[in-house]
């Protein structure tokens, strides 16, 4: 077994995602132990679970830094060391060209409670941060302060679709309703866009004739309990590179892409 890594945890839910990560380190299955999960939801389920193994936690009130944004913008305190304009510039979450107003007030409100975020971690070393039903967009601002190597990003995410299909808030309703015979997950490093990042790993499963939304949710769920600790090892056993790839199309086209390269174990000896 080799040096564990220390991961920290966001979770919004009920937090099944995390059961798995957190029994998958204490069985030694993944060579990792949790440092940390916080919430921007003081009721989440994970909160508890990670209490009752003794993990520290925290809570960010996105919702009332939202309402504070709303009820007075001019008034509101940015971080010190947060640029609008910059950040205006590197995200890709919405066309600016007919949503300035609305990218505006996401990129304050969310770089303002990221920064309360960042605060509590700051109290815990790690070395993975993993979202794990974590339902608040990351904005440029968070993701800079914890990413500092474009060949291995810090952030991970769980996201239940097989992307790029269905990014969004109901992957799972959204592979339902499009009439898929065949869903899934996945694992991706995140980046500025929605769902948008690298892909680690991913998981299938058949849709059969009949299955309603809750099943489909739960043959989901089930795979994504496998699939986020293994993609965790990878990212333990230091197997995981993201690499630039360009490849020219025949009609001219040139699709650039940062994908994950999966490193070949080392032999034993
Ligand atoms: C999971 O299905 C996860 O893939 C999804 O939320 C659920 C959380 O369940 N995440 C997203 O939709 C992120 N956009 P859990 O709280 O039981 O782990």
């Amino acid at each position: 077994m080799g040096k564990k890594i220390k991961i920290g945890a966001l979770v919004s839910g009920g937090g099944s995602n995390l059961k798995a990560i957190i029994d998958a380190c204490e069985s030694g299955k993944i060579d990792a132990e949790m440092a940390f999960v916080g919430s921007d939801n003081p009721a989440a389920g994970g909160l508890s679970r990670a209490a009752q193994h003794h993990i520290p936690t925290f809570v960010v009130d996105y919702a009332g830094i939202i309402k504070e944004f709303k009820d007075d913008p001019r008034g509101f305190r940015l971080p010190d060391d947060f640029d609008p304009e910059e950040a205006f510039a590197r995200q890709t979450l919405f066309d600016v060209r007919d949503d300035r107003q609305k990218a505006r007030a996401f990129l304050i409100s969310r770089a303002a409670a990221e920064h309360r975020l960042l605060g509590h971690m700051a109290g815990f070393a790690f070395d993975l941060l993993v979202l794990a039903g974590f339902m608040r967009k990351l904005s440029p601002y968070i993701i800079d302060h914890i990413d500092q190597n474009s060949a291995l990003p810090r952030i991970m995410n769980i996201h239940p679709a097989l992307l790029p299909a269905f990014p969004g808030t109901d992957g799972y309703g959204d592979t339902v309703r499009y009439g898929c015979k065949v869903g899934g997950c996945t694992v991706h490093f995140v980046d500025y866009g929605e769902d948008s990042g690298p892909i680690i790993g991913q998981r299938a499963f058949a849709i059969e004739a009949g299955d309603t939304i809750d099943a489909v949710k739960s043959k989901g769920l089930k795979l994504e309990w496998e699939l986020y600790p293994a993609c965790i090892q990878l990212y333990a056993q230091n197997r995981l590179e993201v690499v630039k790839e360009t490849h020219a199309l025949p009609q001219g086209t040139v699709v650039r892409r940062r994908v994950v390269k999966i490193k070949p174990s080392r032999p034993l000896r």
